[in-house]
């Protein structure tokens, strides 16, 4: 009796039904394809490749930076960084550099154009005297990821 009852239990549990069967393979299929996609996903990620100082970095120091970041540009005298080439980005101000390789998160100028610090410290300057003078505009998204992602992998010479 009992024997019974559990042989009918063991039965019932493997019973599926075909509609169960169809399930099971969209299931799969679904994941099938989020595992594909995920793959891919990934992959883009790092097709996203190497970012070059001289082809991305340098042309938005070039259009955002320079002109206080040079000679006797007013970020130049104050804090002594001068942004013309690869040597005086990573020498840093007179406290010392402020690109940390490897670590956007400890690099102050990613900091400062991300906003991620004090309005008054934001780069390209953020003071109303600044927007005044049609001078307070923030990099896009798009370009400080790019330093963001140059620093985070390695602030190379590329
Ligand atoms: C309108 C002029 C101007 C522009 C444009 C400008 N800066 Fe600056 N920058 C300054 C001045 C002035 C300071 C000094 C600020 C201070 O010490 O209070 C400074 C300081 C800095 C510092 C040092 C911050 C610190 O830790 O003390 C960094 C890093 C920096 N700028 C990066 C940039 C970057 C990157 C850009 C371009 C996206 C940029 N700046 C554009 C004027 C400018």
């Amino acid at each position: 009796m009992t024997e019974l009852a559990l042989r009918a239990d063991s039965f019932l549990a493997c019973d599926y039904s075909p509609q169960d069967v169809d399930e099971v393979s969209v299931m799969s299929r679904i994941l099938r394809g989020f595992i594909l996609m995920t793959t891919a996903l990934i992959l883009a990620g790092c097709g996203q490749g190497q970012v070059s100082f001289e082809g991305d970095i340098q042309p938005i120091f070039a259009k955002s930076c320079i002109n206080c970041h040079s000679g006797t540009g007013e970020g130049a005298t104050s804090s002594a960084y001068v942004m013309t080439d690869y040597d005086s980005v990573m020498k840093g101000t007179t406290f010392g550099p402020v690109v940390v390789p490897g670590s956007r998160m400890s690099s102050s100028i990613y900091l400062v154009v991300a906003g991620k610090t004090a309005p008054e410290i934001r780069m390209p300057p953020h003071n109303d005297e600044s927007f005044a003078e049609g001078r307070g505009v923030m990099l896009s998204a798009n370009q400080i990821e790019t330093i963001g992602l140059w620093i985070d992998q390695g602030a190379k010479n590329n």
